[in-house]
């Protein structure tokens, strides 16, 4: 190891550059996939005594990027999010490079302004009229922060006394919500049994009506309503809640009232699509994912509450003062409202990418996902060998190839996807709807084109009839 200051060299141009270049090459693989043990073979894993140089240190960035998921393929569906902005690309790279944390003014001025600005917009975008909120670890994490907040609200001597002669809490979310809440059940010691999923419609919306049931009954149990967690923009279906029709249900039993936008919180910015979040002004809190339609690098999560002071409310604590100084820019200080204490500045790169494309870009970003979605699920109905699996809402298309043979249905399909994988021709995923498997493709590259659409419906049916 010969260097001591971190000078950039060509090489990380070069590497970078030709990442990116042949991530829009369709001869390109998506993934090189190799069992664990095979590519622990390919790697010299080994941490040693003393350290390498730095050309041996480029070769493993070399491997590590060969083997590596190319999750901004245009061939790679996999996920809730695909390929990143060059200007998320920057802010992740000089937010490390100035390497802060965001809890005192003193430490991260800039930053702390700009995640300022960047809760006052979209708190602004969402109707909020006095938002607070904060740049949190990801879409989970601002779930469960939005449940403790409730918590604390329902069972105001939770904080120092804990649950003792407390009733039982319980919250409601749908049956097609993310598992996060269960995780927050569990964190915030309520019990999984205590987060009712509510039953959803065949698109994959709550059905307010039975929420109303849900309520009822628990009350009649003697249990204690407090957090009503809708989503915008399922995980499996895309599907919306109807926000509009549950906020009164909310409100009527003075529960929290927290939307899950972690996928769909983005379709806010297009005109043409925000009547999915109808309602959303009403509610108490937003969980969003900017790192999914926004496209910015994982992670960039935001949670957003309607009125502030809650925040400090329930994140406050005693034990602060070796950091936290009036006598400094105090007032401006994050780290008081967060459950974190040091925390990554996520805010720098959404807000290069904002302004560099404006409220325009991202408004013509989400029609186009939502024309590409349109496009997908119109070759599903027209493919005599394509089965649509729900009503599309939103950016995710689930589907399945019907062979004619009588093998599985089930098992076909889960060898067709792996096989495209093997043959890194796409990467797409599954999940169970009810009992059926069922191909699940999101858009939500930026970079998409009808043509890539075509390419990856091309790949999977050729791929189906040599498996067939
Ligand atoms: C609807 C929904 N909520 C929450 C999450 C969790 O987000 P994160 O992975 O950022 O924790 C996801 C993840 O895909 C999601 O789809």
């Amino acid at each position: 190891m010969s260097d001591t200051k971190p000078f950039l060299d060509q090489r990380v141009m070069d590497l970078v550059n030709t990442y990116i270049l042949s991530n829009a090459n369709p001869e390109t693989k998506v993934a090189h996939h190799l069992p664990p043990e095979k590519l622990r073979s390919q790697i010299d894993l080994t941490l040693p005594e003393n350290g390498c140089s730095l050309d041996e240190l480029y070769k493993t960035i070399e491997q590590y990027l060969t083997f590596s998921v190319r999750t901004g393929h245009r061939q790679f569906f996999n996920q809730l999010w695909s390929g990143f902005t060059l200007p998320g690309l920057l802010g992740e790279l000089f937010a490390s490079l100035a390497n802060t944390s965001m809890y005192t003014y003193e430490v991260a001025p800039v930053a702390t302004l700009m995640e300022k600005e960047l809760i006052k917009k979209l708190g602004g975008i969402c109707g909020f009229e006095n938002p607070e909120g904060l740049f949190v670890t990801g879409g989970s994490n601002g779930n469960l922060q939005a449940m403790m907040i409730a918590r604390n609200r329902a069972l105001p001597h939770v904080k120092s006394k804990g649950y003792s002669n407390a009733a039982e809490l319980i919250a409601f979310v749908s049956e097609e919500a993310h598992y996060s809440f269960e995780k927050s059940a569990n964190v915030l010691g309520l019990g999984s049994t205590n987060l009712r999923k509510i039953k959803t419609d065949d698109t994959g919306r709550m059905i307010p009506e039975e929420l109303a049931m849900a309520i009822e009954e628990s009350l009649e149990k003697g249990k204690q309503p407090f957090f009503v967690g809708a989503t915008a923009g399922t995980t499996v279906k895309g599907a919306f809640d109807p926000l509009e029709d549950i906020a009164p249900i909310a409100k009527q039993h003075d529960l929290w009232f927290h939307v899950d936008g972690a996928l769909g919180g983005t379709v806010i910015l297009s005109p043409r699509h925000r009547h999915l979040l109808e309602g959303l002004d009403k509610a108490d809190s937003f969980a969003w994912n900017a790192h999914k339609l926004m496209g910015l690098p994982l992670m960039c999560s935001i949670l957003l509450v309607r009125e502030k002071g809650h925040l400090w409310k329930t994140n406050s604590v005693s034990g602060t003062d070796y950091i936290f100084h009036d006598e400094s820019y105090g007032a401006y200080d994050l780290g008081p409202i967060s459950l974190q204490c040091g925390r990554r500045v996520d805010a720098l790169k959404l807000w290069l990418s904002w302004k560099y494309y404006g409220d325009k870009g991202y408004t013509e970003r989400v029609d186009r996902f939502f024309e590409l979605a349109a496009y997908a699920e119109d070759i599903v109905n027209h493919a005599p060998s394509l089965e649509l699996m729900a009503p599309r809402s939103s950016v995710n298309v689930c589907f399945r190839y019907v062979p004619n043979t009588s093998e599985d249905i089930d098992k076909f399909n889960l060898r067709l996807r792996e096989e495209l994988a093997r043959k890194g021709k796409a990467l797409v995923n599954f999940a169970r709807l009810g009992e059926d498997v069922a191909i699940r493709l999101v858009i939500a590259n930026h970079e998409l084109t009808r043509e890539d659409v075509s390419l990856f419906f091309d790949s999977l049916i050729q791929t189906a009839e040599s498996l067939t």
